[in-house]
């Protein structure tokens, strides 16, 4: 149901609920300036994304994802967390939140403040690569050097794996025990709130549905209408920062 006054209401639920799940996706990072995928400008409608199996098909591939993730890094390093992020850091150290999902690569969750074993990163973390075959870890600021002088990042200096930023792409495989944990904390909680996701990617979309179906209630905070609007309890069709701001107490 819409609620006119979201913010009270969603205090409500708050306060009434004991064990709370935040799920966040990229609409709660463009506070911070970072873009999202789909809404009007967004990341896909300037670009089409490139699947697990051409990056490891192709260097040219390779090297497109690399130049698009450089060309990214100013945006990434000058984003701090937004007040909707402060919001959720809040709950966490009030023990309402025991943990957030997030759908995000931008780690602003982890730099607000919130520890990592209450993080569970379902699309990984951009923040830095790692080998494919041996999971060696490389530094964005070390290849994007290599990238410049070069025009390619090059093959691992281990076992000459491919190095990719420590995301998931279409079309690669989800990391098990993120996604364990995300089943686990889903199936605990008693409230699940969405943060700025257009829920039309799975498996992630998959855990709200799994929270309202296994009894929780069902919160959605995102500027746009999504498919699960209809099985929430509360929809509130406004921006993250101020609302969960609001509703939270923070500024
Ligand atoms: N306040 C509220 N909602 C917002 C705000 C905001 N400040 N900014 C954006 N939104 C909403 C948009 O209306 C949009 O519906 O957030 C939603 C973001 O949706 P997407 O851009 O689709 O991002 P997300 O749902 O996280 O995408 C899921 O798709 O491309 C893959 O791996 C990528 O993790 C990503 C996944
Ligand atoms: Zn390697």
């Amino acid at each position: 149901m819409q609620s006119a006054n979201g913010a009270a209401e969603l205090k409500r639920l708050l306060a009434e609920a004991k064990h709370v799940v935040v799920f966040t996706g990229a609409g709660i990072s463009t506070e911070s300036g970072i873009p999202d995928f789909r809404s009007p400008g967004g990341i896909w409608q300037q670009m089409t994304p490139i699947y697990f199996d051409e990056f490891l098909a192709s260097q040219e591939a390779r090297n497109e994802t690399w130049r698009r993730r450089f060309a990214m890094q100013d945006i990434f390093k000058a984003a701090a967390p937004n007040r909707g992020h402060r919001a959720v850091d809040a709950l966490v150290r009030r023990g309402k939140v025991s943990c957030v999902i997030t759908q995000n690569i931008d780690g602003l969750h982890e730099t607000s403040g919130i520890p990592r074993d209450k993080i569970v990163e379902l699309h990984g973390n951009t923040t830095y690569a790692t080998c494919l075959d041996c999971g060696e870890r490389y530094e964005i600021a070390d290849l994007r050097a290599i990238f410049e002088r070069d025009g390619a990042v090059p093959p691992c200096d281990k076992c000459l794996g491919h190095v990719k930023t420590a995301t998931v792409s279409f079309g690669q495989a989800m990391p098990v025990l993120a996604m364990q944990r995300a089943q686990q904390e889903t199936l605990a909680c008693d409230l699940f709130i969405v943060l700025g996701s257009s829920l039309v990617v799975y498996p992630a979309a998959g855990f709200p549905q799994i929270a309202k179906e296994n009894g929780a209630r069902l919160v959605i905070v995102n500027r746009e209408e999504t498919p699960l609007d209809r099985i929430a309890d509360l929809v509130l069709h406004a921006p993250i920062g101020d609302t969960l701001g609001e509703a939270v107490g923070v500024n």
